[in-house]
């Protein structure tokens, strides 16, 4: 059986990137190859801490979190029994709702120094693809705002507009994401996963 590919999902809150992870989880099941959804933050120990911090129940400095959410990735990656590697290592394939960049984008809105958060990720794995769902700030603000009642760290229109100009900055390192797709957020979700499809089919035959 062919090896499991490592995909990631990137975008800004309420860009649609949870639709698209499914989606693409179960059109890999249809086929027989085994895929499984994975996220950051985890759900594991160093994940929950950050929600904490996300949900403003506990207060973390821009520098704790920022390494915070690189040791949560570290675990994602090396953690022996739920990590991206093992499963790759088991031919699962490994769809994750994002990964470093995001770190870069969202980390990057409060710290300036991005060279400082690239080092920081330097033990990170290269995705086989980074999948980002372009969708307009004004647009993930409306769905945030129907979506969620309590209180995110990111979910204002103000800290998004930094972050989606942040996201095209750094978008297209290769090392952190491996080939990158835009795909047009605006559209409809079963469009969208058309758009890069063919993308995937690659990696199925390769
Ligand atoms: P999100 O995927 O929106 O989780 P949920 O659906 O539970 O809200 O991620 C939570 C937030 O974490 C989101 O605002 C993006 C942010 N984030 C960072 O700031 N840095 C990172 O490295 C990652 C992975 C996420």
């Amino acid at each position: 059986m062919a090896q499991g590919r490592f995909i990631v999902f990137e975008g800004l809150d309420g860009a649609g990137t949870s639709t698209q992870v499914y989606r693409l989880r179960d059109f890999l099941l249809d086929k027989k190859i085994p895929a499984e959804v994975m996220r950051e933050p985890t759900n594991g120990p160093l994940g929950g801490v950050i929600r904490l911090a996300i949900e403003g129940r506990v207060s973390l400095h821009p520098t704790a979190l920022a390494l915070a959410f690189a040791a949560d990735r570290a675990d994602h990656i090396f953690n022996s029994h739920s990590g991206i590697m093992q499963a790759l290592k088991d031919n699962r394939w490994v769809i994750s709702d994002r990964y470093v960049l995001s770190s870069l984008a969202y980390q990057g809105a409060e710290i300036e120094d991005i060279d400082w958060l690239i080092q920081l990720n330097r033990f990170v794995i290269t995705p086989d693809l980074t999948i980002f769902i372009d969708t307009p700030v004004e647009i993930c603000d409306q769905r945030l705002a129907i979506r969620s009642s309590h209180f995110e760290l990111f979910h204002s229109k103000d800290k998004l507009l930094k972050v989606s100009a942040n996201f095209a900055k750094v978008m297209f390192r290769e090392k952190l994401t491996g080939k990158v797709i835009v795909a047009d957020g605006t559209k409809h979700p079963q469009d969208v996963f058309e758009s890069f499809l063919p993308a995937i089919q690659d990696l199925i035959l390769d």
